[in-house]
């Protein structure tokens, strides 16, 4: 049973679309990526103090991937003991062997936590068995998300001119090769 709310976490989400994006997605298309099978959600799930992160697929839970504790002084945290928020989220969808980052957002106040990073790393571990080859977009001036996928081994393979609309702008594609030994060292 799933020890996820997924009505109140896709409520949640959809906060988060919009305070972090021009072109947020709706509670529809957040419902689709739920449900459908080719879709994955990840959300990291508690506060300051500790947080988990869970994955979806089909609307079914299939793991509780790890507990991370954030190192944060008790006066500087946001959040009040015991509250469980949701502090960030990835959408992604995997075809064969290739997978492509669709979202990741983290909500305001926990940015620049290492959030951001570990949904990146817990997307990656759920998938490295059966996916060689990790895509995704970004707009040519998210400086700050350009550094977080190039700390984690993300290379710029091209980019597609104007391909953003309000404002328009160009994408730039990264791309995530994992090798053969990859799977047998299970890094
Ligand atoms: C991009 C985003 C998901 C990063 O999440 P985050 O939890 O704040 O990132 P992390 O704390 O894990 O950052 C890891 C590293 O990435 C880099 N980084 C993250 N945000 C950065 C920023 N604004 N400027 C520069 N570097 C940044 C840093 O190197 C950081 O390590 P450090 O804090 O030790 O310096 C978040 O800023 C966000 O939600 N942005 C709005 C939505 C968005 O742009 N999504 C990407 C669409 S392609």
């Amino acid at each position: 049973m799933a020890t996820v709310d997924c009505d109140l976490m896709l409520r949640q989400i959809s906060r988060i679309e919009e305070e972090s994006f021009s072109d947020p997605w709706s509670l529809d298309s957040l419902w689709g990526a739920m449900t459908r099978d080719y879709n994955l959600i990840f959300f990291a799930l508690g506060n300051e103090e500790k947080y988990t992160i869970y994955s979806f697929r089909g609307g079914e839970e299939i793991t509780i991937s790890c507990l991370e504790t954030l190192d944060i002084d008790e006066e500087k945290r946001k959040s009040k003991p015991g509250e469980k928020l949701l502090m960030g989220y990835i959408i992604a969808t995997d075809i064969a062997d290739e997978s492509e980052l669709l979202r990741i957002a983290v909500a305001e106040k926990f940015k620049r936590l290492g959030v951001g990073k570990n949904l990146m790393q817990a997307y990656k571990n759920e998938l490295k068995n059966h996916c060689d080859k990790f895509l995704l977009e970004v707009r040519a001036s998210n400086i700050g998300a350009k550094t977080l996928y190039e700390q984690l081994g993300y290379k710029e393979i091209t980019i597609r001119k104007d391909y953003y609309s309000n404002p328009k702008e160009d994408a730039c594609i990264y791309s995530l090769e994992l090798g053969p030994y990859y799977k047998l060292d299970g890094m």
